[in-house]
């Protein structure tokens, strides 16, 4: 039976994030379990960053973005030495269990851990949604409405002037970021890396729905998939269009966490502590349908990115 339980957060930090680490401490408390943060993420674990927390270490953090732990992210936790190291460090705390909350990257880094026999359940904290396993990642709604209120004020400017933006919005190799706010703000095109066009396809789309009469036209695309100040250059060049672009960078990370991710936080939360007692380790969190499940790490990390084929028809046919 666990005794003592870490958490940690890691990779790119998420609003909600601080919601679910006072979840997770209080559901641990109330079950009787004794509560430690670790961090600055798996770093902590090998700095012996380690604390043992009580219930108003959480307090005041539920509306709070960023994480209160702090986190990073530590390549070298892929080496089995490293991995070794942070095992014999928390035996010395004599730490049983690990709650970790984070993407791909500290999912990896649980199933490791849990492979050398520490209990490890994993919960999905990034903006990005790139988890295939879970419906929705901690982070990605309070994200989506930072995206939708800062593509609401460029709509304002963009069709005073009658220019075309292009907006670079965060999610690595995951679209869905771009996708929701496509849909949510309108934009007359969405590119992400699953649902690409080359230059000439984008560039007549937007000669077409110029002729066709949009006096202003937004396209929304994926972080890493081009230089968007030199796609604007090459979009006033051929398409008869103003055009300015915009990378709204790490201001989407940021801010206090929605209504959504804070229950989504929550429930999270308590649903690993629940997992933990009852003896899983290596699985993951998630919210699939509205219901909770734990799924096995690996298979979580092997499965794809979820099919948006759907969501980029509605895009499509509203724009
Ligand atoms: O994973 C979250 C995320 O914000 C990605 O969308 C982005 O590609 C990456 O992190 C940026 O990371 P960093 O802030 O470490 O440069």
């Amino acid at each position: 039976m666990i005794k003592r339980v870490g958490v940690l957060t890691s990779g790119g930090d998420a609003p909600g994030m601080n919601a679910c680490l006072r979840a997770i401490i209080r559901a641990g408390i109330n079950q009787g379990l004794e509560m430690y943060v670790i961090y600055n993420g798996y770093r902590g674990i090998i700095e012996r960053k380690i604390e043992k927390v009580n219930r108003s270490f959480v307090s005041e953090i539920i509306n709070r973005g960023g994480t209160k732990i702090g986190t990073a992210r530590l390549p070298e936790f892929t080496q089995e030495e490293v991995q070794d190291q942070a095992v014999k460090i928390l035996k010395e705390y004599g730490i049983d269990a690990l709650v970790t909350i984070g993407g791909d990257g500290t999912y990896r880094g649980a199933l490791a851990l849990s492979r050398k026999g520490i209990n490890c359940v994993a919960i999905p904290g990034t903006i990005d949604n790139d988890v295939a396993s879970t419906d929705f990642t901690i982070g990605f709604d309070t994200a989506l409405n930072t995206i939708i209120s800062c593509v609401d004020r460029l709509r304002d400017t963009s069709s005073s002037h009658q220019r075309c933006s292009v907006i670079e919005v965060m999610g690595r190799d995951c679209g869905d970021l771009a996708i929701y706010a496509g849909i949510a703000c309108g934009a007359e095109i969405v590119i992400t890396k699953d649902h690409g066009m080359t230059k000439q396809e984008l560039k007549d789309s937007i000669i077409r729905q110029i002729a066709e009469g949009k006096h202003h036209i937004m396209v929304i695309i994926t972080e890493k998939l081009c230089d968007v100040k030199e796609l604007a250059r090459e979009i006033e060049r051929d398409c008869g269009i103003e055009a300015r672009s915009e990378v709204l960078g790490r201001i989407q990370r940021g801010g206090s966490p929605t209504g959504t991710d804070r229950v989504l936080a929550a429930r999270m939360g308590v649903f690993a502590i629940d997992l933990l007692l009852q003896g899983r380790s290596g699985v993951c969190v998630g919210i699939v349908w509205s219901k909770m499940t734990a799924t096995p790490i690996e298979e979580a990390l092997a499965m794809k990115n979820k099919d948006n084929a759907f969501l980029m028809r509605v895009s499509d046919i509203i724009k």
